[in-house]
């Protein structure tokens, strides 16, 4: 496992497509700042790497990539944008949201099948463990109808309904499982409303380090 950059503070951020993690990242980051903390936001996959852009151009295919072929491409794409972007700003002391990080590989590739144990092993050989997760919690019939709303052209083979709900499953049950880590919020509500909670969560959370 890479060392953890001691002086800032990685949160990411996790949940279902739909539920609202790129639209929360961002409106924390600016919060953040606003409060005087040297907030920035990351994503994943990134848009960058190779590995990222194979996946963005798998993600409309007619046909999924084999899993285990997606979970490495996956676990490429984080290396390059643990070392590009996390690592050199956390040592830099500033606050880093990542929208998505490796629980999204146990969520998605393990609702493919692929073992939950062996996608945290792997990661956990490459990866730094975040000092936050929080993860939007809603039900995938409200997450679809978000998505079909919001987009043109619909929802992507990620998105089908029982593929969702197995994400769903798994997202909560990785709450459960590592519960000093996670912090599950409801996000049924409107984006003010859950944007209000999260800077409340988020402000003691960072106060009390
Ligand atoms: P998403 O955050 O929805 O991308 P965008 O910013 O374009 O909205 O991520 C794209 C898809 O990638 C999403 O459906 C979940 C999937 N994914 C995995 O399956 N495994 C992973 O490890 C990651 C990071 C994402």
């Amino acid at each position: 496992m890479l060392e953890s950059p001691s002086s800032g503070v990685f949160i990411c951020v996790e949940g279902i497509d739909g539920s609202g993690k790129t639209t929360h990242s961002r409106l924390l980051v600016g919060y953040l700042c606003s409060l005087g903390f040297d907030a920035v936001y990351t994503t994943e996959p990134t848009r960058y790497s190779l590995p990222g852009r194979r996946l963005r151009e798998s993600f409309f295919a007619p046909e999924r990539l084999p899993v285990e072929e997606e979970f490495r491409l996956f676990l490429e794409d984080r290396v390059i944008h643990l070392r590009a972007e996390v690592i050199p700003l956390l040592k830099d002391g500033k606050v880093v949201i990542t929208d998505r990080y490796y629980f999204s590989s146990v969520a998605y590739q393990g609702s493919r099948g692929l073992d939950w144990n062996y996608i945290l092993e792997e990661n956990l050989k490459v990866a730094i463990v975040p000092n936050l997760v929080l993860l939007l919690d809603l039900s995938v019939d409200e997450a679809l109808a978000r998505i079909s709303a919001d987009r043109e052209e619909g929802v992507n083979t990620f998105e089908k309904k029982e593929n969702l709900q197995k994400v769903n499953d798994i997202y909560l049950k990785l709450a459960e499982k590592f519960p000093k880590l996670f912090h599950v919020i409801d996000v049924h509500n409107s984006i003010q409303t859950v944007q209000e909670e999260l800077q409340t969560f988020i402000s003691n959370f960072l106060e009390k380090r």
